[in-house]
Formats: structure tokens, C-alpha cells, sequence
């Protein structure tokens, strides 16, 4: 059995979709629906059990403090090795993304991985397109202040991840040992999300970014985030592009980023620079 973790998230339902149908795949959520969906929540380590698993695809869950996904990533290995599954495939981040806040969890799950006896393979996404429009979207006045500065970003697109991800996860074994980067064709800035929706660029600076982020309602955790995530950007750490194995592990050439970031731009706030 092949079993997802993470299922309903944006990647892991995309994964669902390319795997829909599959009689050997099962469907890890923390609120399972349905026949072929089983509960699995990394926050509840005794309810962990990943009895007949033969490999597992686990999606990090890294809302949180570094403790937090630290734990749980730790009672997950802990319970493939348990239960004997043979091949873990972890979906980690981006060498390059090192700089950013949330790499340690990444990193420590990497680590822990290569003590284990399960074989692995690590998937190094990079920053999703998808999340670029969660970042940088235009304002309703048409002006992207996201400050990128002038940094770019070989940013992904999801789907693509998600094809990697279930090609992997379905014949993993040439795979064991491997770690692989994934990371978009083209390095993209501001300027460039810009023209691809039709608004202007007109950075602001990381401080006005935090205090935006900082509002009523502000998850503690996720403003070091965010803003990590921009101070990298902009510094141009993310800007590596495509050495090969997006596009080998695709067998074609990858989905512009750009066309999925602004696919999630309209689905996200019904922008058009027409409006
Ligand atoms: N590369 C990037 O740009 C990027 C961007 C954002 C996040 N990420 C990382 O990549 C992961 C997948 O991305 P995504 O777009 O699918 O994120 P997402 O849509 O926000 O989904 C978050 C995922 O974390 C899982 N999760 C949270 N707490 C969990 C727990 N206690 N036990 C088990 N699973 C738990 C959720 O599983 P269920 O809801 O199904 O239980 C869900 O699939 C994220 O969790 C995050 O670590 C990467």
C-alpha cells in the first residue's frame, strides 16, 4: 500500500487527484472522509499506524514552531519504522532555501531520515508559484508591494510537484539513497509577476511587510516566516534555476511559474488587470 500524508493540503490533494481510481493508495488526513482516507495526525503519535504501508509519501506539516514539526515529524518516521514500512518519501525544501526560517525543521526531518534503516528519498521543493500569489499579489489599486526588492525566485509550480511526487512515490525504489531539487526553469521577479498580471511593481520595504503581518489576528510563528521568506527572496537566495532533475523527473519541460502564479492570483482574489 502506498500511503499520502498530508492529503488534503494543496499538494497532497493535487497527489490525491493524479492517484484517484488506485486500489493499492490510501488517503492520510487529520479528518478523514471517506473509504479510501485514513486519520493520520503527526500531533498524535499512539494513534500512528501505518500497519501494511509499504512506502509512505510523507508531507512535511511545518505550521508551526520548529519543536512542533520536529515532533511531529519524529513520531511519523517513528511509526513507519515501526510498522516496517520499506521506502519513505519525504517532501523537504530547496538547498537553497537554507536561509529561510523554516529550513531546520526541514533539515533536522533530512537528518533523522538518513539514520533510519527505511530507504528514503527526499524531494527539495522549492518555493511553489502558488505561493508567490499568496505573497506578492496585486492590491486592489493594482500595485504589487511585496518587497522582493530586486530579487528573483526559481519558484515552482505546484502541479508539478505533485507529478514528481507520484512518480516517485509509485516506483520508488530506483529513487532509494536520492535527494533531488526541485526547483523551476526560470528565476522570476516582481517586475515579472507584475507584467504577468497586468499590475505595476512597487516594492515596500521587510519592515512595513512585518507590521502589515504583525495586524489583530497574526499567528506569531508565521510573521518570522513570511518575512524570511521576502529578506530571501530578495536577497536573491532563491534564485538558482533548474539544474535538471525537475525537468528529467517530468520527462518535459516544466509549467511556467508564471502562468500558475497568476492562475492563483484570479482563483485567489478575482484580480484582472482589465477589473
Ligand atoms: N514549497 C512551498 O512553497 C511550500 C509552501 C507552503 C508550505 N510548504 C510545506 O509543504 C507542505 C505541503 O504544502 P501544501 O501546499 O500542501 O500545504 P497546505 O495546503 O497548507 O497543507 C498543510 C498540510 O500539512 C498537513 N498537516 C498539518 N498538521 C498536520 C499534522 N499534525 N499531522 C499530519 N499532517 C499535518 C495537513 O494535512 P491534513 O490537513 O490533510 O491533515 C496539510 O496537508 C506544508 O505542510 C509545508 O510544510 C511548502
Amino acid at each position: 500500500m502506498l500511503l499520502i500524508t498530508g492529503a488534503s493540503g494543496g499538494l497532497g490533494s493535487l497527489i490525491a487527484e493524479k492517484l484517484a481510481g488506485r486500489a493499492d493508495v490510501r488517503l492520510g488526513t487529520r479528518r478523514p472522509s471517506g473509504p479510501d482516507q485514513l486519520r493520520v495526525d503527526f500531533d498524535d503519535p499512539s494513534g500512528l499506524d501505518f500497519s501494511g504501508v509499504r512506502t509512505l509519501l510523507m508531507i512535511s506539516a511545518g505550521y508551526g514552531e520548529d519543536d512542533v514539526v520536529i515532533a511531529r515529524h519524529e513520531a511519523a518516521i517513528t511509526a513507519a519504522e515501526r510498522a516496517g514500512v520499506r521506502h519513505l518519501v519525504y517532501t523537504s525544501l530547496t538547498r537553497e532555501g537554507d536561509h529561510l526560517p523554516y529550513a531546520l525543521a526541514h533539515r533536522w526531518t533530512e537528518r533523522r531520515l538518513a539514520a533510519s534503516p527505511v530507504a528514503t528519498t527526499v524531494l527539495r521543493n522549492g518555493l511553489y508559484a502558488e505561493l508567490l500569489a499568496a505573497l506578492a499579489a496585486p492590491a486592489p489599486d493594482g500595485r504589487i508591494t511585496a518587497p522582493l526588492g530586486a530579487g528573483r525566485i526559481a519558484a515552482v509550480a505546484r502541479e508539478d510537484l505533485a507529478e514528481v511526487a507520484v512518480r516517485v512515490a509509485t516506483d520508488p525504489a530506483p529513487h532509494a539513497g536520492r535527494t533531488y531539487e526541485l526547483v523551476g526553469d526560470r528565476a522570476i521577479g516582481g517586475a515579472d509577476l507584475a507584467a504577468a498580471v497586468g499590475a505595476t511593481y512597487a516594492p515596500g520595504t521587510l519592515a512595513d511587510a512585518r507590521r502589515a503581518l504583525s495586524g489583530p489576528g497574526a499567528v506569531p510563528f508565521q510573521v518570522p516566516m513570511l518575512v524570511g521568506t521576502y529578506s530571501a527572496i530578495a536577497a536573491d537566495f532563491l534564485a538558482t534555476e533548474d539544474e535538471g532533475p525537475l525537468r528529467t523527473l517530468l520527462g518535459r519541460t516544466p509549467r511556467p511559474a508564471l502562468t500558475a502564479y497568476a492562475q492563483a492570483v484570479t482563483a485567489n482574489t478575482g484580480w484582472s488587470a482589465a477589473a
